[in-house]
């Protein structure tokens, strides 16, 4: 972008259909100042689908679904990395970009699946299950990552499961997302008994109930949720999935059976379609906020670090999925 640097009060345009007017002024001076900090501390905010539309649409750099969120990390120039996100996508950012601050403003921003499931339980597995890889979701700590032969996300499982040519894989730690991708292909899936506490708690009456009270409704649903509630969608896809499938298809009404900050960015960037709002609030991603990205930059907190001996091996399962 060329000519008058941004302001927080060139951004409101972009997110009054989100943002009340009301509101805004509780933002606009943390905006103002993160985008200053930015400048002067030459850093980039990378930004998940999942964080709300002040942090997404106003002071983000660089946004998307933990896929994209990865590769771009690796290619960042700047001196610093904001992540907002949670935990485990900072420390997938540190891994592929390790001579950068990576700064994360909350630390205990977590994740229900990386807490289920240890580097131990990995190594029990490979006991029970000789020579069956590992595929682990990228929503793991750096340890577990460690323990594994490769990494995927929502966006690639199905790839990186058949590219290892092999009949028979345990993907850890999403339960569901395994049961899902296990009836998209040949390879037996052996699965680990990990939730989302937010996709978790989504049912298929909920989505017959949305189908009832909105008739027409498209459902899009994250393979996070059960299978059962899959089943009853239109289509499931990871967060980049489905905002790319509301800017393919522009549905006239469409529900995102996801967290709730979602239909909120891609509202932004569909007027004309009618977003139906029954979500869940992932409380970890909601932990991000404009204040504790701009004390971030301000104090340089919080920097990841990881252990080197376990970054040379979470790295390498990293990377092997990037180039699937
Ligand atoms: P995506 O990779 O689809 O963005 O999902 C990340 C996540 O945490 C979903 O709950
Ligand atoms: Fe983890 Fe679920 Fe929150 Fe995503 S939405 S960060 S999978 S708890």
């Amino acid at each position: 972008m060329s000519g008058m640097p941004l302001s927080a009060a060139s951004l409101y345009d972009r997110v009054q259909r989100v943002i009340p007017a009301i509101e805004w002024p509780a933002f606009s001076g943390d905006i103002d100042a993160i985008l200053k900090l930015k400048r002067e501390r030459n850093a980039v905010i990378l930004a998940h689908n999942y964080q709300t539309p002040e942090i997404f649409h106003c002071v983000a750099d660089i946004v998307g679904d933990s896929l994209a969120l990865a590769r771009k990390a690796m290619e960042v120039e700047a001196d610093v990395i904001v992540l907002a996100g949670v935990h485990f996508m900072a420390e997938t950012a540190k891994l592929l970009n390790p001579s950068k601050t990576v700064l994360i403003p909350d630390m205990a921003a977590g994740c229900s699946l990386a807490d289920s499931i240890t580097p131990a339980d990995i190594r029990l597995l490979r006991q029970r299950y000789p020579g069956v890889p590992v595929v682990t979701y990228v929503n793991t700590s750096a340890a577990v990552k460690a323990e594994s032969d490769i990494c995927c996300t929502s966006g690639n499982a199905k790839a990186v499961v058949e590219s290892l040519g092999v009949p028979r894989v345990l993907m850890l730690p999403d339960e569901y997302l395994a049961q899902n991708i296990a009836k998209q292909t040949d390879v037996e899936i052996i699965a680990w008994k990990g939730h989302c506490e937010v996709h978790e708690r989504f049912t298929p009456a909920d989505i017959r109930e949305m189908r009832a009270a909105h008739p027409g409704v498209t459902v899009l649903a994250h393979p996070e949720c059960p299978p059962e509630v899959v089943a009853e969608a239109d289509f499931a896809g990871s967060t980049a999935a489905m905002s790319d499938y509301v800017g393919r298809e522009k549905p006239a009404r469409v529900v995102l059976v996801t967290e709730c900050s979602m239909s909120d960015n891609v509202a932004v960037e569909h007027p004309d379609v009618e977003f139906i709002r029954p979500c869940n609030l992932c409380p970890h991603m909601k932990r991000i906020t404009l204040g504790n990205i701009r004390s971030a930059l301000e104090r340089n907190e919080h920097a990841v670090t990881i252990d080197p001996a376990i970054a040379v091996r979470a790295r390498l399962a990293v990377e092997r999925m990037l180039t699937v």
